[in-house]
This record gives structure tokens, C-alpha cells and sequence, in this order.
């Protein structure tokens, strides 16, 4: 796909096809007032017929209008001018381009980027405009035989900026915009691989593909030897059941030299949970192939960074393991020693997520790090408290917390913070080890972040829980979204100080 930026009136443009908005209750936006009154009223007429009420994804193609030399033109509902918010603007878009994909138009001019949404500038319309293009454009279909192509897809899209003085910005827009689609393109491919073949070896072997295309990545693997001299005991308890064996691979991107203190991003690569020994139930059990969804979120993440170049260091961690039960599996009631010395009782076998994560996490101390970031489907409760729309962001450290969300803020990623208060460490104590892998009933998501915590104490941390938000269930419509990545990638922009326009 083809995206550029270009400042110009909608009647000189000579395209397959341009879009433009209405607004309810059938009101032209002013680029389609343009094209109404050279098209003598034809636009407004049809308005008048009651042909679109301009309510938010409504659309009408319209063909050959009077005096207008596109094709086509692509008339929009934006809903009620004052209420065009940010979620409405990229369901708009995404729309958009599911009708262009579908019209037949090879290419576009689409003005919907001159839409004034609240508190949103030029960079950010652009943006999201090319995010949600690429979005919508998505499809894994690799291990399809068949494979199902558009019969003539939309290949160039030219996002229109009210001034010549923003082609600027808006370039730098489509320069971030897809940068930021291909890690999550990266994602999604990982995160859609079936378990068969995404394992932790698979895994591994993307991390490695970063460091062969791009110059200042690096990429180790830790395997099962070296994690047994390092006194991983819970990490490799966990693997302990599987024939794939367990590989951390660490991913280490150098943007400002040897001197600056690394982020560091920590992913949870199951890249199946079975459940172990305290197996789970058989229905939707395909979907633990997601379990992965951390792994594959920092490493589209490391995959954007490159892509931007930033100058900031940063390191990226996939915990990769499968969780399966055998007859040399882990087992409920047995205590594993951590990296951190600390002893665990295991209650659960499929509270796995933070066995693993606690040794990656003691692992990354040595990299005196700025900030840790873990992303993880570590809780069926975050599903329950959260929903599939929010992430749920846990945290020791408020400016941390605070830099997150407001980085999820404005790449529209939602996160939503809740609370690690001491109260909630009773739930993990055990009578015979340091601590439970499980807090019993009430806030799952909180006690199993509270687990983390007390791996974390060197460093500032915090965790993501994205069991909601990574993929979609169910039908036609499963797959992975691509989450967190432009969240992620979206804090490094703000941390390495590139401005939208630089
Ligand atoms: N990977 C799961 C969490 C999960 C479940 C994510 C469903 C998305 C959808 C995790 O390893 C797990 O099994 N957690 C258990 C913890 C429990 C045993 C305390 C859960 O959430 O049920
Ligand atoms: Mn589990
Ligand atoms: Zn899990």
C-alpha cells in the first residue's frame, strides 16, 4: 500500500475516487460544499432526497458527478460535527476503506483527514489514518491454499492536509504511521502462527530475524542449560512438561551508545497453555495459542522501534515456553526456588504466566535498566474486570504509570490502571513457601501483579495485563489485534523526545 499527503481542493483531483464527509443531520462538511457547488447542487440534491442522513459509517458512492473529475466520489456519515471524537474518526476511516476495498478503486484522495476531531492535530489524523488502513488491510492467510484476493484492492492512498505549511507533518505522520503498522503487522503474524509451528524455537528465530535486517539490533538466546545455571527453577518448571524446549531470546536495540540506561520490555511467550497438570477446559482451548500475545507485542514493538530508528537503547525479552502436562510435568504442591532465591508453592499449574515471568524479570537486573515494562495475557480476571477494550496497567512507580497512559492515550490504546495496595499480598501467602503462585478468589488480575511486584524491586516496573485486549475470540473475526504495540511504541516516541514534526 502507497500512502503520501498532498494539500489541494477536492475539484482538481484526478482520481479513481475521493471521499469526502457529511455530517448529521445531512450537513456537507466544507470539502464537500466545495464539490457541491461545482457540481451545481448535485450534492446537496441527493442529501435533500433523503439519500444519506450523514450518521457516523454511513456511505454512498456516487458516479460521474457533474463537473468533477474523479470517477467516483465516496460520500461519508461522520455523525454530528461536534461529537467526531477519536474512536468515531478511525471507525470512520476503517469504514472507509473496507467500501473502497470493495468499490473497485485502485487508488484514493480521501479528505477525511481534514475533519477537525477534538483536541487532535494533522500529525495525529494521519496518523491514525494510516494505522487503521493497514489495520483494516490485515489478513493472515499464509497457510491458506487458497487464498482469497481483493479482485482489484486499493493500492494508493493520498491522505489530504488543509495547508501546504502541514505536508510536513503529515509526512512525518505516514513515516510513523508505518512504522508503527508494521510492528504491529509483526505482531499478528507471530501472534496468528498456530502452536504447531510458533513455538519457542519459532520465536526465537523472529528475534533473530530482527538482528539479521537491522543494524543496531543484537539478539541472544538463553536455552534450558543456561537458565539452569542462572537457577531459573520456576521458568523451567513451567517448561518442564514440554518436548519444545524453553528459549528466552533478548533482543537488544543500541540507539544512543553504550551510556544510556535500556527500557526494557518483557513479554510472556507461551506459546501454548494447556494448562499443565491442572489442565484446562477443552472448549476455546485453540485460543491459548495466544498465550504468546506479550512475546509477540514486544517484539513488534522492538520491530517499530528499529524501523524509527530511535536514538534510545532498549531491550527487548521474549520468555518463550510452552506449558503442557506429561508425566514430567510440574505438579500442584510443588515449591520451585527462583532466580531471586525466593521459593514459590505452586497451587495451579496454569497460574504459569508469572512463574515465567518472575525469573525473565530478575534475569533483566543486570541491564540496570531505566524502566521495565512487562506484557503479558496473564489473567482471565483482567478479561472480567476489563473487558476486551482496556489493557489493564499495573505499576510501583506513578510517573511510569502516568507516561504509559498517557502514551495509550494518545495512540488511542487503551489501558487502565488498577491498584497493587499492600492489602492485596495476604492473598499470596503460603504456609510452607515464601509465596503462592495463586491469590484465591477476588482480583485475580491485581494478586497476580502483586506476584510480579515482589520480583521487581530494583528496578521501576510495570506490567500490562492484555488477556482482553490481544486477540479477538470466537468466528470469522479471530485473530490478533496487533495490542499493545502502537501503546509501546508510542511511550519510546515520547521517551526518545522525537516530536511529531522533527
Ligand atoms: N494465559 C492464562 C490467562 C488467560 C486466560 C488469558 C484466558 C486470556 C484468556 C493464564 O496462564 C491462566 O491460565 N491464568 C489463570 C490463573 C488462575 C489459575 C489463578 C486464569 O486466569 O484462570
Ligand atoms: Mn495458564
Ligand atoms: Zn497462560
Amino acid at each position: 500500500m502507497e500512502f503520501s499527503v498532498k494539500s489541494g481542493s477536492p475539484e482538481k483531483q484526478r482520481s479513481a475516487c475521493i471521499v469526502v464527509g457529511v455530517f448529521e443531520p445531512r450537513r456537507l462538511s466544507a470539502i464537500a460544499e466545495q464539490l457541491d457547488e461545482i457540481s451545481e447542487g448535485y450534492i446537496s440534491n441527493l442529501l435533500r432526497r433523503g439519500d444519506l442522513e450523514g450518521k457516523s459509517g454511513q456511505m454512498l458512492l456516487l458516479h460521474h458527478v457533474p463537473n468533477v473529475l474523479s470517477e467516483r466520489v465516496l460520500l461519508v456519515g461522520c455523525g454530528k460535527e461536534r461529537e467526531l471524537d477519536e474512536r468515531q474518526y478511525r471507525q470512520i476511516i476503517s469504514k472507509t476503506i473496507n467500501t473502497l476495498n470493495e468499490t473497485g478503486s485502485m487508488e484514493a484522495v480521501c479528505f477525511l483527514s481534514e475533519l477537525h476531531v477534538k483536541g487532535r492535530d494533522t500529525y495525529w489524523k494521519v496518523r491514525q489514518a494510516i494505522e487503521a488502513t493497514q489495520d483494516c488491510l490485515y489478513s493472515f492467510n499464509s497457510l491458506k491454499t487458497r487464498k482469497a484476493e481483493a479482485r482489484r484492492p486499493l493500492r494508493k492512498i493520498v491522505f489530504n492536509v488543509p495547508t501546504r505549511r502541514e505536508l510536513p507533518l503529515g509526512e512525518r505522520a505516514i513515516a510513523h504511521g508505518l512504522a508503527i503498522a508494521e510492528g504491529i503487522s509483526t505482531c499478528k503474524n507471530v501472534a496468528n502462527m498456530p502452536p504447531n509451528i510458533c513455538n519457542p524455537a519459532y520465536l526465537a528465530e523472529q528475534a533473530r530475524i530482527l538482528d539479521n535486517d537491522y543494524e543496531k539490533v543484537t539478539t541472544t538466546v538463553v536455552d534450558e542449560k543456561e537458565m539452569e545455571e542462572l537457577g531459573m527453577g520456576s521458568y523451567l518448571a513451567v517448561g518442564r512438561g514440554s518436548d519444545n524446549e524453553s528459549l528466552m531470546s533478548i533482543i537488544k536495540y543500541n540507539g544512543a551508545g553504550d551510556d544510556s540506561a535500556p527500557v526494557v520490555l518483557v513479554g510472556k511467550g507461551l506459546t501454548f497453555d494447556s494448562g499443565g497438570i491442572s489442565l484446562k477446559p477443552g472448549a476455546g482451548m485453540d485460543e491459548m495459542k495466544y498465550d504468546m500475545g506479550g512475546a509477540a507485542g514486544v517484539l513488534g514493538a522492538m520491530h517499530s522501534l528499529a524501523e524509527l530508528n530511535l536514538p534510545i537503547n532498549v531491550i527487548g525479552v521474549l520468555a518463550g515456553c510452552e506449558n503442557m502436562p506429561s508425566s514430567n510435568a510440574y505438579r500442584p504442591g510443588d515449591i520451585l526456588t527462583t532466580m531471586s532465591g525466593q521459593t514459590v508453592e505452586v497451587l495451579n499449574t496454569d497460574a504459569e504466566g508469572r512463574l515465567v515471568l518472575c525469573d525473565a524479570l530478575t534475569y533483566v537486573e543486570r541491564f540496570d535498566p531505566e524502566a521495565v515494562i512487562d506484557v503479558a495475557t496473564l489473567t482471565g480476571a483482567c478479561v472480567v474486570a476489563l473487558g476486551k477494550n482496556a489493557t489493564g496497567l499495573m505499576s510501583t512507580h506513578n510517573p511510569l504509570a502516568h507516561e504509559l497512559l498517557n502514551a495509550s492515550e494518545q495512540s488511542g490504546d487503551r489501558a487502565w490502571r488498577l491498584p497493587l495496595w499492600e492489602e492485596y499480598y495476604e492473598q499470596l501467602e503460603s504456609p510452607f513457601a515464601d509465596l503462592a503462585n495463586i491469590g484465591g478468589k477476588g482480583a485475580g488480575a491485581i494478586t497476580a501483579g502483586c506476584f510480579l511486584s515482589r520480583f521487581t524491586k530494583k528496578y521501576h516496573w510495570a506490567h500490562l495485563d492484555i488477556a482482553g485486549t490481544a486477540w479477538r475470540s470466537g468466528g470469522k473475526d479471530k485473530g490478533s489485534t496487533g495490542r499493545p504495540v502502537s501503546m509501546l511504541t508510542q511511550y519510546l516516541l515520547n521517551k526518545s523526545g522525537t516530536e511529531q514534526g522533527e
